[in-house]
């Protein structure tokens, strides 16, 4: 082989590695922008919220960049499965069901459901109230769950996203949506003309974790190492205050 060749083939060789090595910095990131203030579009359409400062700052952590893409929530864990994305943060509360088929990081965030009634339905004050009602969620979310177990329910209405539901119960057309109490105060504050209330904790406590795949254990250590850390030296409870005040 002729010595330019070698070169030439060398000099390749380190690209290679070079441009895999910045690849593997890249942490490919889903989640589902209907959530404020855990994840929403600004005005200027940027992805914006708790979640996605928490993410990043997990990114910065691990000396990664940080690309996040907004889907569709019932592709989320699909997604995940293909390896499309290296992580899921979209507000995800931990359950044995989806444990079966992601892998979740430690609890970043404690959340409760709630119910938002329309101020027409103000006998509406728990789950069990909602008895021959028609109720509203996010399909396959916690309140979906929530609400498929309440018996006599009038009806189910299941939506691609939480503002469909909270449209539909302004408009009336359903009495209540059950869904994350942190959601419904901030969509109240964020319209503070509905005529909407809610009606406090309804349920048990969940926690939020950000979901990678199965098998990629690796990932998931660093990112509960990079959400200690956080929590250690004071980023998370800046980002806690930025999004919810002090604590
Ligand atoms: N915490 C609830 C759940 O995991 C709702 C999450 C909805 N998240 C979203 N980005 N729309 O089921």
């Amino acid at each position: 082989m002729k010595k330019t060749t070698a070169l030439l083939i060398t000099l390749l060789m380190m690209f290679a590695v070079t441009s895999t090595v910045l690849a593997q910095d890249v942490l490919k990131v889903a989640t589902e922008a209907g959530f404020m203030p855990f994840e929403f579009v600004a005005e200027d359409g940027q992805l914006t919220g708790f979640d996605m400062d928490i993410i990043k700052a997990i990114g910065d952590k691990l000396g990664m960049k940080v690309q996040i893409d907004n889907i569709s929530w019932d592709g989320l864990i699909p997604a995940l499965q293909n390896k499309v994305y290296d992580a899921l943060i979209a507000g995800i509360t931990i359950t044995p069901e989806r444990a079966e088929s992601v892998s979740f990081s430690d609890p970043y965030f404690e959340s409760v459901l709630t119910i938002v009634v329309n101020q027409n339905n103000k006998d509406i004050t728990s789950l069990d109230s909602l008895k021959g009602k028609i109720a509203a969620v996010q399909i396959s979310t916690t309140g979906d769950f929530a609400a498929e177990e309440i018996e006599g329910l009038g009806s189910l209405l299941r939506y691609n996203t939480v503002p469909e539901a909270m449209q539909n119960v302004i408009m009336g057309t359903v009495h209540a949506m059950v869904v994350d109490l942190p959601v419904a105060e901030a969509y109240l504050a964020a319209n503070p003309h509905a005529p909407l209330t809610h009606v406090g904790p309804v349920a048990d406590n969940e926690f939020y974790g950000i979901a990678v795949h199965k098998e990629n254990q690796e990932l998931l250590a660093k990112i509960n190492q990079a959400l200690a850390e956080i929590k250690a030296d004071g980023t998370y409870d800046a980002i806690y205050e930025k999004w919810f005040g002090a604590n």
